[in-house]
């Protein structure tokens, strides 16, 4: 299966950085065609200015960092599912473990999202992953399942139109990685749980994310059930993203 490496800036960039950044990947890739899908999950308010920076390009595809559970109206600030299909993005982010912790995102709004985001024709990227102290109370696999089970509820067949990211949140952003051995252990866990709700489990990209960098990325991606990457920190400067991108194969 082609892998799927996914930047996500976060709350990061300029217009100037913006450009900087794109120019480096654009030029990278042009020296050596990527074996593995690529997408930046960009600020909205970025999305018009990133995607006009890779018009020439069509290795690399935009994505949104969110995405309204809402259809449209009232919902100041929000941004929906049908205006990030209108303007181009082919993925959002669902339920990203930041979003779950200061936005109050509960895995009933995440699977909403999600349905809402393939209704536009966007592929969602489900996030789900266990906090440091759900993990050392033995929880990490329930608390994961349980992510992953009310966005299979709701999408029932559907669901192998999704892509999954297992992000433990211990290891976001910490620089402490979850060994391959413990992210295959739970990439494992989540493509049984997909295979008893659909035949189609093999199809569905599950990335890893969470400190994922130039040194590790190799040793991650060559577990048999992780196929792409969710890539932070990374993910701002071209030549790391580059490398996260050569080693994905
Ligand atoms: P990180 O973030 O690579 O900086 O740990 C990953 C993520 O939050 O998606």
């Amino acid at each position: 299966m082609k892998k799927l490496i996914a930047g996500n800036w976060k709350m990061n960039g300029s217009l100037a950085a913006n450009e900087t950044l794109i120019q480096g990947l654009l030029a990278g890739l042009a020296n050596s065609a990527p074996s593995c899908d690529i997408a930046l999950c960009v600020p909205s308010v970025y999305i018009a200015q990133v995607q006009s920076l890779l018009a020439d390009s069509n290795a690399i595809a935009v994505g949104s960092q969110n995405v309204s559970q809402h259809e449209n109206g009232a919902y100041t600030g929000d941004v929906s599912a049908e205006m990030l299909a209108e303007v181009g993005v082919r993925y959002s982010l669902c339920g990203h473990s930041e979003r779950r912790q200061h936005q109050a995102e509960n895995d009933t709004h995440v699977a909403i999202k999600a349905q809402r985001a393939l209704m536009a024709g966007i592929t969602p990227i489900v996030c789900v992953g266990e906090t440091l102290s759900e993990r050392e109370a033995e929880m990490a696999e329930v608390v994961v399942k349980r992510q992953l089970a009310a966005v299979i509820r709701l999408l029932g067949s559907s669901i192998d139109k999704i892509i999954v990211a297992y992000e433990p949140v211990w290891a976001i952003g910490t620089g402490r990685t979850a060994t391959p051995e413990q992210a295959q252990q739970m990439h494992a866990v989540l493509r049984a749980q997909l295979q008893s709700a659909t035949e189609n489990a093999d199809k569905i990209r599950l990335l890893y994310g969470g400190s994922m960098n130039a040194g590790n990325a190799a040793e991650l991606l060559a577990q048999p059930d992780i196929n792409g990457g969710l890539v932070g920190g990374a993910s701002l400067k071209s030549a790391d993203f580059l490398a996260i991108i050569a080693a994905a194969r």
